[in-house]
């Protein structure tokens, strides 16, 4: 049984009603919910809590992340699109000795998955013969493109390539990128596929969310593993300590 923790949530959208719905759920209390009417504008705003989880927009999430760093409270965010300052909130909570962590995605699937595409990539990049590919496909709402699980799962592949050294959502790419296709439609929750094609065959991994109950379940999981701990953490850290181990 875990302890009953304290929550301020940050975004009360989709992600935000689900993950207060599973927390409520596993006995824990909200204790505050800031939304784009009633944002957090100072440290001293945010009451105190055992665990903040921030789930708002790519143009409000290091807003957010620097006020909830300050006030002293661990924080978890899944916010995608803002990552190009990831960095500036990692050193700030070095700085002030905080607890942080972001995952583009909170499923535990999925990171199991993230764990299946790095030894994938690793076995391909041994073999010359192989183009890799991705595609992914979420619902119209989506603000950012691509996905920012999909940019992890190209970093991923990246950092295991002697070959492959960026990205692109451009057709007709250099055989040292990565293309993305991205697809928006409908109300599909998140799909994320790898496909290594050569003349001879054809190697292809994919994963699909069919609710944001799996993302709101590990965003919730992750908050009573990370309570208790001091620095940056990344979803890897849980998966190796509670899944590998
Ligand atoms: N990491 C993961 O596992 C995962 C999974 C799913 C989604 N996501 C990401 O999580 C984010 C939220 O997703 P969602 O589906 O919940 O989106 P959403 O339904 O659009 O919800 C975002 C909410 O944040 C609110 N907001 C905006 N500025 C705010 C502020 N300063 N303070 C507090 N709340 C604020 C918005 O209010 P208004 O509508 O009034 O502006 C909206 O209600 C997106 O970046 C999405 O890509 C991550």
């Amino acid at each position: 049984m875990n302890k009953s923790l304290k929550i301020v949530l940050m975004g009360y959208g989709k992600m935000g009603k689900a993950i207060e719905n599973i927390a409520l759920s596993r006995g824990h209390k909200m204790v505050q919910v800031f939304s784009s009417k009633s944002p957090a504008t100072s440290p001293d705003a945010i009451p105190a809590a055992d665990i903040i989880i921030e789930f708002t927009r790519p143009e409000t999430a290091y807003k957010n992340l620097e006020l909830s760093i300050k006030s002293g409270t661990p924080v978890i965010t899944g916010t995608t699109g803002w990552l190009e300052r990831l960095n500036e909130i990692e050193i700030l909570c070095a700085e002030r000795d905080g607890t942080f962590l972001y995952s583009s995605n909170f499923s535990i699937g999925m990171n199991v998955f993230f764990e299946i595409n790095q030894l994938l990539a690793r076995l391909m990049n041994k073999t010359g013969d192989y183009r890799a590919s991705m595609e992914e496909r979420h619902h119209i709402q989506k603000k950012d493109k691509p996905s920012g699980t999909a940019v992890t799962l190209a970093q991923q592949i990246i950092n295991e390539s002697s070959r492959i050294s960026n990205w692109t959502l451009e057709q007709g790419q250099t055989n040292t990128e990565l293309p993305i296709k991205v697809v928006r439609e409908g109300d599909i929750k998140g799909f994320h596929s790898i496909e290594y094609r050569s003349d001879i065959d054809r190697i292809r991994i994919e994963h699909e969310a069919f609710s944001r109950e799996g993302f709101a379940m590990g965003a919730v999981m992750v908050a009573e593993w990370i309570v208790n701990k001091k620095g940056v953490f990344r979803m890897e850290d849980y998966v190796r300590e509670v899944l590998l181990h």
